[in-house]
């Protein structure tokens, strides 16, 4: 609690607008200090005396934090929270909430985008063209894979990866998916998508883009054995969590040539990047950007904002992960 009786809030990191002037209507928002290292015992001492804690993907929030004497609800700028641990929060009595549903579209567009700037190397065709190699037409140069009426494979069909076989519609796709809850075979129809075995997804598909969330039974869905198993032509997107796919099996596919190129906004360590990806040219590297247009990246920080408010009142805040909280 302030000492104007407001209760505080942590601000892990910067918040758009208008995120801050909602929350500034019901609490005290302190800043995490920018020189802090992001461990949880960081954390914790920031959080001390905050009934909020406004995180984001890269704060660890765990057992450390969650037990902060007096904390209500962490609020993740996010729709992925495997840095929360849930569980840990739920035992004590802690909110987490997340912000699905306003980053589906976005984050599909970039999925596409990484799916066409690998097909066609538009990444090395920009290098090639700034380091002045452009000499002239070549019928041989830069050879790419075709995107239209290719076979595109989704391993997770959620809200992300049904916004993605939407796209591929646009460009003539065969869409299959592989996912431990099926679409209503009504869905599947009007969808035009067909679920088939992770083994077979990869063996067909052209094109294989993860949108699984992490966790334990995602955590290296996708090594080597499944890299294998892929066609040497093929393309592998990673929009979701890094750890979904076992990095340095990867950097053996695509420095073995045994598939075509990667595309990857997310990484096994965040910041880090394998030595090996940076190294490659048969793939092309983002920083954790899908889901980060102008609009999109607001609407996250104005309905993690509007879940803390919630919580804070004492509602049940509209995307809470642990309801068995909330009495
Ligand atoms: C998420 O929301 O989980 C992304 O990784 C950041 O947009």
């Amino acid at each position: 609690m302030s000492t104007n009786g407001r209760p505080r809030v942590l601000s892990m990191h910067t918040l758009l607008d208008p995120g801050p002037a909602l929350l500034a209507e019901e609490a005290e928002v302190i800043e995490f200090p920018s020189n802090a290292p992001l461990t949880e015992d960081a954390i914790r001492r920031a959080a001390e005396g905050c009934a909020g804690i406004l995180s984001q993907v890269m704060d660890p929030i765990g057992e450390k934090v969650l037990s902060t004497p007096g904390l209500k609800c962490v609020s993740n700028v996010a729709v992925g929270f495997d840095n929360i641990d849930v569980a840990a929060a739920t035992r004590h009595g802690v909110f987490a909430t997340n912000t699905p549903g306003v980053l589906d579209d976005t984050t599909a567009d970039f999925a596409f985008a990484l799916l066409m700037a690998t097909a066609r190397r538009v990444v090395q065709g920009d290098n090639f063209v700034r380091g002045g190699h452009f000499k002239g037409w070549a019928i041989d140069m830069m050879l790419g894979v075709d995107v239209h009426h290719a076979t595109l494979g989704l391993v997770g069909i959620g809200r992300i990866g049904r916004s993605v076989a939407r796209r591929a519609r646009g460009f003539n796709m065969r869409v299959l998916y592989s996912d431990t809850n099926p679409l209503l075979p009504d869905v599947e129809r009007e969808m035009g998508v067909q679920r088939v075995e992770l083994p077979v997804l990869l063996a067909e598909a052209d094109f294989v883009s993860v949108h699984v969330p992490l966790t334990d039974k995602t955590h290296h869905l996708i090594g080597a054995n499944e890299l294998a198993m892929m066609k040497p032509t093929a393309v592998l997107i990673n929009t979701s969590r890094g750890p979904v796919v076992d990095e340095a099996a990867l950097v053996d596919a695509l420095q073995q040539r045994k598939i075509f190129a990667a595309g990857l906004d997310v990484y096994e360590r965040e910041p880090e990047v394998h030595p090996g990806l940076l190294g490659a040219h048969n793939v092309v590297l983002a920083p954790h950007i899908a889901s980060a247009s102008v609009r999109t990246r607001s609407e996250m920080c104005a309905v993690a904002a509007r879940n803390m408010v919630t919580a804070l009142r004492g509602g049940r805040p509209a995307n809470l992960l642990n309801p068995e909280v909330h009495h």
